[in-house]
């Protein structure tokens, strides 16, 4: 059972679902660049028409009301806020306003994302991350944000998954802008990414009462394969938090944690990069450190580890007999939310809410007009479970469902379908999932059941 205050809520992602890419002044971001060029997306998709909620919102906050969730996590398109030539652009605005309106109206709590990858172009083209303006740009963006829904919105968070941002935006080259980043490059953006988060609290914090604001990064935590062994926990504990200079870095946890939640990177950053070194002030650490209400953390999968006879970790891949998504990379590992907010609670002490979690399925109309999708049902419950073991030991404040709405799944297009509302895209239609109304129960009882 999670406690009365526990939040259960949906996340989406403007990209995602808005559709309308071209309305009301909306200038182009770089997801509407990147998927121009072909090949870049599995289907030849885009997110052109999606879901439609930017005309919608309406119908999608009925479904929410109907879940009955505390809370609905939705992002901002920066390239519908603030023209080309940096002034706020009222009609892009004025959506946001009235969907908060309209949740204000259903008694839903507005959880608001600045950055969820869709970077304006024009600012890409000035050298998006790399433009060491570029966190003076995004604290302008974020002051005209929080000042028009002024008292309709309190909770933010400043960027989504910054790991996503870096080592496929610009390492793998399968997100958009897709420019590849030489380390000394890599290093400079995610310190320059890291500013941006920092002053972004600093106005949400002067513009805002009773604000709440964090970061939320994403993470494929290790889970130990016997759970009585305590070495191997703390091995996978420190793995969890380990910084090497290989491919995957940009990918790693302490890169982006450590600065926020800790003051300063991890001592090893400055050891095995020390010829790349961006230059790093006390003022910035300070910047970059201002409290922080929460742990976001988006997790979906994980990997299992045992010890071998030197007591060297090593990596399992065993089937259990799970449902699995039909998405590479997530593999269902119920445990990562045991094991994921155990860890991040350990090191960085506050709070930790889930800001994304949810199944990939290939869902279908069935012959009887519904959709039924027993291996989401599956998901869910299983990860709930952990999630409520290890909120006897640590604070765990809430979770969100990824998604409320099947959409464009970026690089993967539209065929990965991860919401608790099917969307027929040609016929323009929507059916609540099985999977709904058994996420409807949960929030109900605030309880799993089977
Ligand atoms: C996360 C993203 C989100 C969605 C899910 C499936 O990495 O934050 O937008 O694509 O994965």
């Amino acid at each position: 059972m999670f406690n009365k205050d526990f939040i259960f809520g949906c996340s989406t992602a403007s990209y995602q679902i808005e559709g309308y890419i071209d309305s009301d002044g909306k200038c182009e971001s770089i997801w509407d660049t990147f998927t121009k060029i072909p090949g870049k997306i599995d289907d030849g998709s885009d997110g052109s028409v999606v879901c439609g909620s930017y005309k919608r919102y309406k119908e999608d906050i009925k479904a929410l009301k109907e879940l009955n969730v505390d809370s609905y996590r939705f992002s901002i398109a920066w390239s519908r806020v603030i023209t080309e030539n940096n002034k706020p652009n009222i009609k892009g605005l004025e959506y946001y306003k009235k969907l908060s309106q309209e949740l204000a109206k259903a008694n839903i709590k507005p959880l608001v994302t600045l950055y969820h990858w869709d970077m304006p172009q024009w600012l890409e083209d000035k050298g998006g991350f790399l433009n060491d303006e570029i966190s003076d740009y995004f604290a302008y963006y974020t002051d005209v944000v929080t000042k028009y829904l002024d008292g309709l919105v309190s909770d933010y968070i400043t960027i989504n998954e910054p790991q996503c941002i870096m080592q496929l935006g610009h390492r793998v080259g399968a997100h958009a802008p897709g420019t590849i980043y030489t380390d000394k490059e890599m290093l400079q953006a995610i310190h320059n990414l890291l500013k941006c988060h920092g002053k972004a609290v600093k106005v949400i914090r002067n513009n805002i009462k009773n604000s709440t604001v964090s970061i939320a990064p994403c993470s494929r935590p290790m889970v130990p394969k016997d759970r009585e062994n305590e070495l191997l926990e703390e091995k996978c504990y420190e793995k969890y938090f380990e910084l090497k200079r290989d491919y995957e870095y940009p990918n790693t946890v302490s890169i982006y944690m450590d600065p926020v939640f800790l003051g300063d990177y991890p001592k090893e950053y400055y050891e095995i990069f020390s010829d790349v070194l961006p230059n790093i002030t006390k003022e910035d650490l300070d910047l970059i450190s201002q409290p922080v209400d929460f742990i976001y953390q988006n997790f979906y999968s994980g990997n299992y580890y045992s010890l071998d006879e030197n007591n060297n970790l090593v990596k399992e891949d065993f089937y259990k007999g799970y449902p699995e998504g039909n998405i590479g990379w997530l593999q269902v590992v119920p445990e990562a939310l045991y094991y994921g907010p155990k860890y991040l609670y350990e090191r960085y002490k506050k709070p930790i809410i889930i800001s994304e979690n949810g199944f990939c399925n290939n869902d279908v109309i069935s012959l009887d007009g519904k959709v039924h999708d027993p291996e989401r049902i599956d998901y869910i419950e299983r990860y709930l479970m952990e999630l409520e073991k290890v909120s006897k030991i640590i604070d765990v404040k809430g979770y969100y469902v990824w998604s409320l709405l099947d959409n464009f799944e970026w690089n993967n297009g539209l065929r990965k379908r991860f919401g608790l509302i099917y969307i027929d895209y040609q016929n323009n239609c929507r059916i609540k999932k099985d999977s709904f109304y058994f996420y409807k129960k949960i929030i109900k009882n605030k309880k799993i059941f089977s």
